[in-house]
């Protein structure tokens, strides 16, 4: 896949941010990243690789709305989503989960 276009949740720090820069890097990958703070240090990336290739929403995992923005943002941004890669707060409860349903988010092809 030439450059694949990934939803990669908590990309702002630790784990996240190292595997945005290895997407990137390695990877030629178009990024969409999730997370409540937007620090400096993910700015740099955004700076260094221009927001065709990364797009920041500022948001949190455990609320349905910020989810389907996410995804609305991707499929807005690169014309549709290839990769899902789901890190923020595997290990912290963020809430009851919640469904997003089809109709929320936009299909690929409008
Ligand atoms: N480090 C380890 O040894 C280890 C071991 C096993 C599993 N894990 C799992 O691997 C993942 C990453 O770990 P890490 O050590 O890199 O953690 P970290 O440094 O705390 O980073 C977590 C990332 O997730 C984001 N995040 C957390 N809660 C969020 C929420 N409710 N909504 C949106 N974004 C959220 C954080 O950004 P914001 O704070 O800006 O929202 C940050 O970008 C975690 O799921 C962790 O449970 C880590």
């Amino acid at each position: 896949m030439a450059s694949p276009r990934v939803i990669l949740t908590g990309g702002s720090k630790g784990l996240g941010l190292s595997v945005l820069r290895i997407l990137l890097e390695r990877y030629n990958a178009r990024v969409t990243t999730l997370s409540r703070s937007y620090p400096d240090e993910l700015r740099a990336v955004v700076d260094k690789y221009g927001q065709e290739r990364v797009i920041v929403v500022q948001g949190n995992v455990g609320k349905s709305e910020d989810n389907v923005k996410v995804v609305n943002k991707a499929v807005e941004a690169f014309g549709g989503l290839d990769s899902l890669i789901l890190n923020a707060a595997t290990l912290d409860p963020v809430g009851e989960p919640t469904m997003v349903r089809r109709d929320q988010v936009t299909p690929a092809d409008q």
